[in-house]
């Protein structure tokens, strides 16, 4: 099944997860979700078999519940099930990341334990460079390096505390726990900011709160990460979840 394409224009950009295509209209592109799984920086590469699909799928769902809670985002459809069209953004080079819950390199580079809740959440930024392998940011080095201003930063900021709200309570519905996750923006055209990239098990940590043994209820890319099996099934429960509420 996916290996069907909309008729699109020039490949624009290769990412890790996705393909990116210009289309006959200039303010629209057409993201291509692939099957392709990387981590650490794409030292560990791999697929994981119905991946793009799914995640195409657990975005328009959530890019859409967010949009209908009045979040600017730059999601238009899905003209085939691992095909998205969104609208053309300058990326702000910032990733952005949101921990509710203590997980990964918060816990490596602190010593914090593994699940301890975080109140208030965590928002901080990263470099999105990965020549430089992504670091983390001060607000300093983030107006030293000019990736964007304070106005944009605190913009960013509020944005992602009121999607770490809405996420959070959507996939509690979902009685799944929104341990962390990453968010990137851009720029419209006509300069507005707005939520871009993806949110899929790919970008976030979730954990099943139905289960309490710590390997079985992971349902997000650490699965990949860290050889826990079963990536496919996680990836397919998450979107089973998410689609029975959104
Ligand atoms: P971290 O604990 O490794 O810093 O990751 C925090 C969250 O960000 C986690 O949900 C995974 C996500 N993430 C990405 O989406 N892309 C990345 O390149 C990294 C490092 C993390």
């Amino acid at each position: 099944m996916g290996e069907s394409r909309s008729p699109s224009g020039e490949k624009l950009y290769e990412g890790k997860a996705k393909i990116l295509y210009a289309t006959e209209d200039s303010e629209i592109l057409l993201t291509r979700y692939k099957d392709d799984a990387t981590a650490f920086n794409a030292q560990k590469r791999g697929t994981i078999a119905g991946k793009g699909q799914i995640n195409c799928a657990i975005s328009r769902h959530l890019f859409e519940m967010l949009e209908s809670a009045g979040v600017p985002t730059h999601y238009v459809d899905c003209p085939t099930p691992i095909e998205m069209r969104v609208k053309r953004l300058t990326i702000v080079p910032l990733e952005v990341i949101v921990r509710n819950v203590a997980a990964g390199s918060l816990c490596k580079q602190t010593g914090i334990e593994l699940g301890r809740v975080i109140e208030p959440a965590i928002v901080e930024f990263c470099y999105k460079n990965d020549d430089f392998g992504d670091p983390l940011l001060s607000e300093g080095r983030i107006y030293a390096l000019k990736l964007a201003t304070p106005d944009q930063v605190e913009e960013i900021e509020l944005m992602s505390r009121r999607i770490n709200e809405l996420l959070t309570d959507f996939f509690k519905q979902c009685r799944i726990t929104l341990v962390d996750f990453k968010l990137e923006f851009g720029i419209t055209t006509d300069g507005k900011i707005v939520l871009g990239d993806e949110i899929s098990p790919d970008t976030c940590r979730l954990w099943d709160n139905t289960v309490e043994d710590p390997q079985a209820r992971v349902l997000d890319k650490d699965r990949f990460r860290q050889d826990l099996g079963d990536v496919e099934g996680a990836y397919r429960r998450v979107l089973e979840k998410v689609a029975a509420i959104a």
